[in-house]
């Protein structure tokens, strides 16, 4: 009996540390394969689409008026649809702005939105500062 159990014992073993062995090889491989994904990324540079992870990360870096208006604010301002002022339409802007006591006054219905122009123009992540980028990109103004 006893003889028994260690003529199993013995290919048990062997059979374990091949396992091991190509469990090992197998991680090799997985991490060389993911390796040129974790450069991609490198904090303080602009990592397109992981936005997310920027944020998470911590002085990711505030959003651009590009990225804002891209994002969010072409999709009405672009074309000037729902009557939203179209960007680079400096006459409707400058109107607009004297309306509200200037830029300040410009990003605070920004803020809280006006009519058909949803709160914060869809990007509820956005700062009031990286907002005001955006308006002040669109609208030409200071
Ligand atoms: C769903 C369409 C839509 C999106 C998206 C949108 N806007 Fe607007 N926006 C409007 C419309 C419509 C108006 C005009 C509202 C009115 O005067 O009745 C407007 C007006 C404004 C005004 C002028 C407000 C005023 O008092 O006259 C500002 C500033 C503005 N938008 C900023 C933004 C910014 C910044 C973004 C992107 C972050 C954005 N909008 C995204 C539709 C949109």
């Amino acid at each position: 009996m006893n003889l028994i159990m260690k003529m199993l014992a013995v290919p048990a073993t062997a059979l374990a540390l091949w396992a091991a062995s190509a469990q090992a090889a197998t991680n090799d491989d997985i991490a060389k394969r993911l390796e040129p994904v974790g450069q991609v990324c490198v904090q303080g540079k602009e990592c397109k689409g992981m936005e997310v992870a920027t944020a998470a990360g911590g002085g990711g870096g505030a959003k651009t008026p590009d990225e804002v208006i891209a994002k969010h604010c072409n999709a009405c301002h672009g074309t000037g649809l729902l009557g939203s002022p179209k960007i680079g339409d400096a006459a409707d802007w400058g109107k607009r702005a004297k309306e509200q006591g200037g830029l300040d006054g410009l990003l605070a219905k920004a803020i809280t939105g006006i009519n058909s122009m949803p709160p914060k123009g869809t990007c509820a992540d956005c700062s009031d500062s990286e907002l005001k980028g955006a308006i002040e990109k669109m609208s030409g103004l200071k």
